[in-house]
């Protein structure tokens, strides 16, 4: 693994924890021709509600279909990022780039899933999954429902789905318009162990065939390190820390190396 501190005052590198692990394998699903993800960079990002300044010349350079997690403390600015990427809202200073196209106005290429499912109660759950309503929209729909196995359930009402279940939805709904970059602020928070560990399943499976960039925040180093390539801590407004997670997929959690790397993590937050 490697490991280096960034933009700290005592920013030296750190030292590597251990020996690097290269040559993830690739699952029987591998497509290279569906592989989507976009570059995304972020050039000192400034934020301001007023005098509140959020973000302070935050830099980030995401290569395209990199799995990345963000940790952070409550308030730090993750989903005022989020915002930004996905283009609901603009910089004080700085700018965003997708593919090298700096981002103005909302962004059709990314999409942003929450905590909460937000789903619509009079509609049902193929409905919502094509809300977009594209020409072809059922089809594409459908296929959305099969990815996260909730094809059988088309047409019932979110009301009576689980909370698993109506998160299952609202990743269908995301993915339907084939994203190259996927933010996902929090997805899982509000879920059951159990619950949470199939969604991961679920989400790997799919980043691993499409390859769309993600972005995950999250509160929970454990599943940080056990979903992303990368991991990155924001602080003051910046990134402060940053490391790549080089072991094997699918990944134990119980792994040393990886539960040394979450008490690395968690000291930087
Ligand atoms: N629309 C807004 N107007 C004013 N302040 C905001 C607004 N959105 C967020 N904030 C403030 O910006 C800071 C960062 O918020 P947020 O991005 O939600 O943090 P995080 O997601 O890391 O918890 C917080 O102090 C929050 O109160
Ligand atoms: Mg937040």
């Amino acid at each position: 693994m490697m490991l280096k501190r960034l933009n700290n005052a005592d920013g030296v590198f750190s030292s590597p924890m251990s020996k690097a692990q290269n040559g993830a394998r690739e699952p029987a699903a591998f497509d290279a021709g569906r592989h989507r993800g976009k570059r995304v960079d972020l050039n000192d990002l400034h934020l301001s509600y007023g005098d509140r300044h959020v973000l302070r010349g935050l830099n980030l350079a995401i290569p395209a279909g990199q799995f990345l997690a963000v940790v952070g403390r409550s308030g730090v600015g993750k989903s005022s990022l989020m915002r930004l990427i996905v283009g609901l809202d603009k910089p004080t200073n700085g700018n965003i780039s997708i593919d090298g196209s700096v981002v103005q106005g909302l962004q059709k290429s990314v999409k942003l899933l929450f905590q909460d499912a937000r789903l619509l109660p009079w509609q049902t759950v193929l409905s919502n999954v094509g809300i977009a309503r594209a020409p072809g929209w059922r089809d594409a729909a459908m296929n959305a429902l099969r990815d996260v196995g909730l094809a059988e359930r088309n047409n019932e009402w979110p009301a009576v789905l689980s909370g698993g279940q109506r998160q299952r939805v609202a990743l269908a709904r995301v993915l339907v318009g084939e994203p190259n970059v996927l933010l996902l602020d929090e997805p899982f928070g509000a879920l059951d162990a159990l619950t949470r560990a199939d969604m991961h399943t679920l989400l790997e499976k799919l980043w691993l065939r499409d390859r769309f960039t993600t972005v995950l925040i999250t509160h929970d180093v454990a599943e940080a390190v056990a979903l992303a390539d990368r991991v990155v801590v924001m602080r003051e407004g910046r990134v402060t820390f940053d490391v790549d997670v080089k072991a094997e997929r699918p990944r134990q959690r119980t792994d040393v190396e990886l539960v040394a790397l979450q008490e690395r993590i968690l000291r930087e937050v």
